[in-house]
């Protein structure tokens, strides 16, 4: 796992100070998901609308909202831990609202405000439009709750403020919830059905981005290879094309911005994603040979009973496919999920040996956390001993270090070219960027800029990073 990915799984991002003259103050925190950081950024614009301007702030803060995820319970002890903290601030300063929004807001509805007394607006992810309103009533002492799941809503029509920004990448959402039924996961629950953006809207949301100066924009959906869109009335003067967009079309659509504008996506569903996707990534330079291919276990009767719809031997087929069309070098990452319901220890090698097969460059990997009311829940024990599931996630994150250090090593020598996102983590001296296939590069910062293309000779490498130094540097795009 890169750096880079490690933050967008396991950080929190908070919201930054914008100017504040004459507004009053919002301090957001997100958990989760990308998708979570996305809807942040629309609910900012959707608030700034009401006369709220965002601050890092918490202490000083008119209004605290909590964005938060269901995926595990560690995820929502997290959240239930900074509800205490923020209580202490609330006694400080009476009149702060607080609003916990997103999945575990949707997820636990009115019962949150039973059971976490000082809150006091709780909006599930498709009724941000709602938030004034809401926090307007809670202002006057009445409880806000819209947990309101749409058919519908995809903010398609709102400009994200754009928070935790470096100017140089963003995410676009193109898609929200989620139709499949993993047995193990909450999320359908929380962000209810599949719907599909309109694609002339994610488009001109790149454009703009472009315009900005932003270099990179990353298309956020739970599936994206089920992306669909069907014109339906709007097409009625064959002013925007009339035949629906899939995934690989509305890709191509967003290469076409810009060559100088980089475009990633995730995350992509094995039993989805098609030979046309992976042909239209190879023949645009600036889509990144980079695919997030959750696999979850490498055992065909683990994935039945997780429902997701293939097996083993699909994967690899998947996987194959990867590497005839795009090459040995396309970036593959991955999610494990250690110790589901019954899963023996043949059943856990198996899941190591798909990564010795699929050579993953890194990975999401977790322990099973059984969520109140999905389809394991309901029809599965949760059988395995928590110390043999650490135990099973431990070898799984080891076989991965070693096969990720393999795959950075095989690229020492050659020549990546990267976008500077900023100064490094560790030192101010050094910048960092991601290669085409999502690995961290850092290199001496000389006279480079953020925003720049540049040619890294890679001289040395961990598992997570890549290390080198800069060749014959493009001038300043944009
Ligand atoms: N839509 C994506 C995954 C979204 S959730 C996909 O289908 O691949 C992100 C990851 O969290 C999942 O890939 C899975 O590995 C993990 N996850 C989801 N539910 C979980 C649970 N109940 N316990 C442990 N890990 C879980
Ligand atoms: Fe959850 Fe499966 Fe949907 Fe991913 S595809 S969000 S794991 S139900
Ligand atoms: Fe968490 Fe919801 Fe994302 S449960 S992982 S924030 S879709």
């Amino acid at each position: 796992m890169t750096e880079a990915d490690k933050e967008a799984c396991e950080t929190v991002r908070v919201s930054e100070n914008e100017p504040l003259s004459g507004k009053k103050r919002l301090f957001i925190e997100s958990y989760g998901c990308q998708m979570n950081f996305s809807d942040s950024e629309i609910v900012a614009s959707v608030m700034r609308e009401a006369g709220f301007a965002t601050t890092s702030d918490v202490n000083n803060a008119d209004l605290i909202f909590l964005n938060t995820c269901s995926i595990r319970d560690n995820a929502e002890q997290k959240v239930r831990n900074r509800l205490k903290h923020l209580n202490y601030i609330k006694k400080n300063r009476p009149g702060t609202l607080i609003g916990v929004l997103g999945c575990m807001a949707e997820r636990l509805k009115t019962k949150f405000l039973e059971e976490e007394k000082m809150v006091d607006i709780v909006t599930g992810p498709d009724a941000y439009r709602d938030l004034p309103r809401l926090v307007e009533e809670a202002g006057t002492g009445q409880k806000g709750v819209n947990v309101f799941l749409s058919r519908e809503e995809t903010y398609a029509d709102i400009s994200p403020i754009r928070l935790n920004s470096n100017s140089v990448s963003a995410f676009v959402s193109i898609m929200r919830g989620c139709d499949n039924m993993c047995s193990f996961c909450v999320v359908p629950f929380t962000r209810g059905r599949e719907r599909s953006r309109d694609p002339y809207s994610i488009v001109k949301e790149a454009e703009t981005l472009f315009h900005d100066g932003y270099r990179e924009v990353t298309l956020l959906g739970q599936n994206v290879d089920s992306y669909k869109w069907t014109p339906e009335g709007e097409a009625v003067n064959g002013a925007l094309g009339e035949t629906p967009v899939n995934f690989a079309n509305l890709l191509e659509m967003v290469a076409k911005v810009n060559p100088e504008l980089r475009v990633r996506f995730s995350t992509s569903h094995p039993k989805d994603i098609t030979d046309e996707v992976l042909y239209t990534i190879k023949k645009y330079d600036n889509i990144c040979n980079h695919i997030h291919l959750p696999a979850q276990s490498g055992n065909t009767r683990v994935l039945e009973i997780m429902n997701r719809t293939y097996s083993r031997e699909w994967y690899i087929d998947r996987i194959d496919a990867i590497r005839r069309i795009l090459g040995e070098d396309c970036g593959v990452s991955h999610d494990m999920i250690a110790g589901f319901c019954t899963e023996t220890e043949e059943e856990h090698r198996d899941s190591m040996s798909l990564m010795e097969y699929a050579r993953f460059d890194f990975g999401y990997m977790f322990t099973y956390s059984e969520r109140p009311g999905t389809l394991a829940a309901k029809k599965f024990a949760d059988d395995i001993p928590e110390e043999v599931k650490k135990r099973r996630l431990a070898e799984i994150i080891e076989v991965q270090r070693r096969i990720s250090l393999e795959r950075n090593q095989r690229l020492l020598g050659t020549v990546q070219k990267v976008l500077i996102e900023g100064p490094s983590k560790k030192s101010d001296e050094d910048f960092s960027g991601r290669s085409d296939q999502n690995k961290m590069v850092v290199f001496p910062r000389e006279n480079h800029k953020k925003g720049q293309y540049v040619d890294v000779l890679i001289t040395d490498c961990n598992a997570a990073t890549l290390l080198g130094r800069v060749l014959l540097p493009e001038p300043l795009l944009g």
